[in-house]
């Protein structure tokens, strides 16, 4: 769909408030990296190109395989949004249109919205079009001004806000469309703020405010998708939503979930109708499972499995790297490990069958 926009993800910050060795960005929601939510994110609304703003020590060491169209910049000192997005000058400081700007810590966005977000700023015409979102607790993020005519002028960080400006509850979920040329001339004027005197990328919304450039925005009713994860503790809470979402594509294709809250099923398992996950199970990453199966509780389906149809799986029961015919039963305390257990087999209780196992 988008020939003339391009994305960046911005994903060098310091994972300060995670308290963690590695960049956020790549901690696990479901066995996919919230980059790769994001990531996902952008090519389901037809970009094909884009950016993502690294920092080597931030970085160092971890693995992540990028996608088709996809490069890094890299930010050297941690200066802040604004400067990140700066960092991309070099490859899009004369690109033409526009350009997506989205935080690698927002992973529950929806393709619908980001969808609304480029067809309002692209109808406006927009310098910038950013995606806003009223919380009960907008404690932390930047909060939305507007004027007497409703207009954006600006946005006020938490750190710098009034007590007045604490109390608005709309608040910038950090997705922002901008035309490249503006964007980048902004960048450059903009000075250091805060108790971290960093660049903040919400200062171009005051200064295309004085420009009389036109802002726009849209408004998310979904307070979920616009959850920024910066601590442990938000990382539950996106896990959470995250995992209700995925339990409920499963509930309306036909799968039975006993148990909601202690069942957690990862975001790329197949499981076909007919089949009852009882409590306390964790089925992970590429597992497929066919149907009428019972998946007893405290069982858990590890990485690379194929669960053809109609199998019995009781409690205790660990499967990895296995395939496990149709019909078959593993009733009671089981582990097995990359092996072939056949159609109809029944495999006694406190089984221990490994490759090295004959069955
Ligand atoms: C930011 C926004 C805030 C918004 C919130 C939404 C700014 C100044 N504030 O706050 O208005 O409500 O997100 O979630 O933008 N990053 C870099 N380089 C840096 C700093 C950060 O690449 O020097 C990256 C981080 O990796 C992260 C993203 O930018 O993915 C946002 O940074 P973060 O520190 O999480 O900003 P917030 O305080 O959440
Ligand atoms: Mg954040």
């Amino acid at each position: 769909m988008e020939n003339n926009m391009v994305a960046v993800i911005l994903a060098a910050g310091k994972s300060t408030r995670m308290h963690s060795s590695f960049s956020k960005v790549l901690h696990k929601i479901y066995g996919k990296s919230m980059l790769g939510y994001v990531l996902d994110d952008i090519r389901s609304i037809g970009i094909k190109k884009g950016l993502i703003v690294i920092n080597n020590q931030n970085w160092a060491g971890q693995k992540f395989p990028l996608p088709k169209g996809i490069r890094v910049a890299f930010q050297k000192k941690l200066l802040g949004t604004g400067h990140a997005l700066l960092q991309t000058q070099k490859t899009l400081g004369r690109f033409n249109g526009d350009i997506l700007v989205l935080y690698g810590d927002t992973p529950l966005l929806t393709t619908e919205t980001l969808r609304k977000l480029v067809e309002k700023h692209r109808l406006n015409n927009a310098a910038c079009t950013l995606l806003t979102v009223t919380l009960k607790e907008p404690k932390g993020y930047g909060r939305i001004i507007r004027d007497e005519k409703n207009d954006i002028v600006k946005i006020v960080e938490e750190a710098d806000a009034s007590l007045y400006e604490k109390m608005i509850p709309e608040i910038n979920a950090g997705v922002y469309c901008f035309d490249a040329k503006e964007v980048f001339k902004a960048l450059s004027s903009l000075k250091p703020k805060g108790p971290k005197k960093e660049y903040y990328l919400t200062d171009c919304v005051e200064i295309f405010a004085k420009h009389k450039l036109t802002i726009e925005s849209i408004h998310t009713e979904n307070q979920d998708e616009a959850i920024g994860v910066n601590s442990r503790l938000d990382l539950a809470r996106a896990q959470t939503i995250a995992k209700n979402k995925i339990l409920t594509k499963f509930m309306e294709a036909g799968v039975g979930i006993i148990d909601p809250t202690t069942t957690h099923i990862y975001n790329d398992v197949r499981i076909d109708q007919d089949t009852i996950i009882y409590p306390f199970t964790v089925i992970e990453s590429n597992v497929t499972i066919g149907k009428k199966c019972r998946i007893g509780p405290f069982s858990r389906i590890r990485p690379d499995s194929v669960i053809e149809d109609s199998v019995e799986i009781g409690n205790f029961v660990e499967i990895v790297r296995s395939r496990v015919g149709s019909g078959a039963v593993i009733k009671h305390h089981c582990y097995i490990e990359d092996s072939n257990i056949k159609k109809g087999v029944n495999v006694a209780a406190g089984s221990v069958v490994t490759k090295e196992s004959k069955n």
